[in-house]
């Protein structure tokens, strides 16, 4: 099989390359490297069946030859974070919207099956103890940016269903919850990398708000086994799928376990949201995915523990601070 990863230099889609790689596929991977690395792809910069191409999906005669020349595609191409999405908002929008539009228009000319990553943040506001895939989602503003990342990929949902209604390209819909492992940055205000970095260089861990919303974390390795097993499921075509399930814990817990595991003297500190991200700055209290659709489809399970995933994001921080500064 030939697989094409968008932005596949990055912290899901990397690791998603060396699994496909390791399993005999064909992997090409388009990357604009504005938050992926090429080091991301070190353990498989020299695999025969890699080849790789600097270059952004906007670009469409990038584009076009390798959506041609692959099996499957797994979109995973976007600006990340909502540092990010609140800082670059028009390149944010332009990237998410335009680049999954480009992506399905060339896949469609030739019904190539696209995996589309999406993302919990779609479901907004909702106060619902568990997220099931049909349930509402409920925006806030558009004065407030933040929520330009949930609407992107909303928009990136609707049109990929839109596709699959009116000219039967085969989508799966992705929705992740908070995926973590090695490789995940904490530029952009993801919360283990940024915690780990903090805790490690014996700086403040800056919990923003009083730390009581809770996340449920899951490793990128059982993310990865789930995009495989939904790629080789056909009846899983026009349909949307939550990924995760891991652990719930609450963002104040996550800091004084990251202290303790890494033995950090660091003050935990809290943060008003306002001075962390913009004025008004809404945060989502709780976010636990129901997975049994992912479940009955793929049997999907998360099998790592969450102690595990620590570990390994820690010791990934500790040799990577070590090559930085020898
Ligand atoms: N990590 C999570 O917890 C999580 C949660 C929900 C959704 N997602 C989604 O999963 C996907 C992968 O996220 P990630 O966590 O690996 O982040 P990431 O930032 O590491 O990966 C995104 C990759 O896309 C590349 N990219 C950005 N714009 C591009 C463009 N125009 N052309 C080509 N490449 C481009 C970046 O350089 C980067 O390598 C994203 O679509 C994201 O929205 C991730």
């Amino acid at each position: 099989m030939r697989a094409l990863i968008t932005g596949g230099a990055g912290f899901i889609g990397s690791h998603l390359a060396e699994l496909l790689l390791s399993e005999g596929w064909q992997v090409s991977v388009i990357d604009d490297l504005s938050t992926g690395s090429k080091d991301n792809l070190k353990a498989v910069e020299h695999h025969p069946n890699l080849s790789v191409c600097w270059g952004s999906v906007l670009d469409s005669g990038l584009l076009s030859p390798l959506v041609e020349n692959c099996d499957v595609v797994f979109h995973l191409a976007a600006s990340v974070g909502v540092r990010r999405i609140i800082d670059h908002p028009i390149d944010s929008i332009e990237t998410n919207v335009a680049g999954t539009l480009q992506v399905l228009k060339i896949a469609a000319q030739g019904l190539k099956k696209v995996l589309i990553a999406s993302t919990s943040e779609v479901y907004g506001k909702s106060e619902r103890i568990t997220l099931s895939e049909n349930d509402d989602t409920i925006m806030g503003p558009t004065i407030k940016s933040r929520w330009s990342y949930a609407c992107s990929k909303a928009i990136d949902e609707f049109l990929a269903l839109a596709y699959f209604k009116e000219k039967g390209l085969p989508v799966i819909i992705m929705r992740f919850f908070n995926t973590v492992g090695p490789r995940q940055t904490g530029r952009y205000g993801m919360v283990i990398p940024r915690f780990v970095t903090q805790a490690l260089r014996e700086e403040p861990i800056s919990v923003y708000g009083d730390g009581r919303q809770t996340r449920s974390f899951t490793d990128v390795r059982d993310t990865i086994r789930a995009m495989r097993a939904l790629a080789a499921k056909e009846q899983a075509a026009g349909q949307v799928f939550n990924i995760g399930g891991g652990v719930e814990i609450s963002i104040q817990e996550l800091a004084e376990k990251i202290k303790t595991v890494t033995t950090s003297s660091s003050p935990i500190q809290n943060i008003p949201y306002e001075q962390a991200f913009e004025q008004g700055f809404e945060d989502i209290k709780r976010r636990v995915p129901d997975i049994s659709k992912s479940r009955k489809f793929i049997g999907f399970e998360p099998q790592i523990s969450f102690e595990e995933t620590l570990r390994r994001i820690i010791d990934y921080h500790k040799s990577k601070a070590q090559v930085d500064n020898p």
